[in-house]
């Protein structure tokens, strides 16, 4: 179970890209590659929220260490597999917000109740968040990602639990699709870390054909028409997928 923890920077050597995050009176290593926004910079006493992944040398580091904003409404978030008993809350979760099991994704429908998925949940227990993937060759695809609380990162924390299970994996790159007028999620994506892999032209377009509720206008009154597949590449074992 990832858990997505609040900190703040103790410390952080530029040079060297080596840093330090306190939380709760502990402090855990990280290295610049960590920080989630591709700047390999932060702010000593900056806050930030992480999870703690495995390191090189057998300990723990804080990793997917993802900068807050002032004032943040952010709160401990942890993430973990969906439970056998827990497919009716998928298959809800999937019809409330996206109109149905399935999705269409780059032109192809997907039954995403029967995909492998995450669910954050808060202390109390209470579920806050889904994200369901499939892993193909050796990408993690991302199918679904729902925050139930707008803005509190509960969407960063799933994304960074992802990429743990595909780092883990020794996954080359995790990817998604989304259309352009989801600028909240692009936003998301693009400040922890992902980059635009490709644009799929049309794809929306052939996804109403599929799944006629797709609207043919999104939020702000943008044509729903194209994708934009983003990525974050891992690295990991095996040679990079094939293009398209
Ligand atoms: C997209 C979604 C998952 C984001 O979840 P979230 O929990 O609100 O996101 P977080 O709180 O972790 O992160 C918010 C980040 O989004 C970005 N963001 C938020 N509003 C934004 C906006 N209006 N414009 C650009 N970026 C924005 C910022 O980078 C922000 O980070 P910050 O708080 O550090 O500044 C959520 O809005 C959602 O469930 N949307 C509906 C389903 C969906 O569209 N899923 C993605 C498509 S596959």
């Amino acid at each position: 179970m990832a858990r997505v923890l609040i900190g703040v920077v103790g410390s952080y050597d530029e040079r060297r890209g080596l840093g330090l995050v306190e939380q709760d009176g502990r402090q855990h290593p990280f290295h610049c590659t960590a920080i989630s926004d591709g700047s390999r910079r932060v702010e000593v006493g900056a806050a930030v929220s992480f999870v703690l992944g495995p390191s090189h040398g057998g300990r723990h580091e804080a990793v997917a260490v993802t900068k807050l904003a002032p004032g943040s409404r952010r709160t401990a978030v942890a993430v973990r597999p969906v439970r056998a008993d827990e497919r009716s809350f998928v298959t809800a979760t999937l019809e409330q917000r996206w109109g149905g099991q399935v999705v269409v994704a780059r032109g192809f429908p997907v039954h995403a109740d029967a995909l492998d998925a995450l669910v954050a949940v808060r202390d109390w227990g209470e579920r806050v968040g889904l994200l369901t993937y499939r892993v193909d060759r050796n990408s993690l695809e991302v199918v679904t990602l729902d925050a139930f609380v707008p803005g509190e990162g509960v969407g960063s924390a799933l994304l960074a639990a992802a990429g743990e299970v595909a780092r883990s994996a020794g996954l080359w790159r995790l990817f998604l699709v989304t259309t352009t007028d989801n600028l909240r999620a692009i936003g998301l994506y693009l400040t922890r870390g992902l980059r635009i892999a490709t644009v799929h032209q049309n794809a929306a377009t052939f996804a109403r054909e599929i799944k006629p509720s797709i609207p043919v206008l999104g939020h702000f009154g943008i044509p729903l028409q194209d994708e934009v597949e983003f990525e974050l590449v891992l690295g990991g074992e095996g040679p990079p997928p094939r293009a398209g």
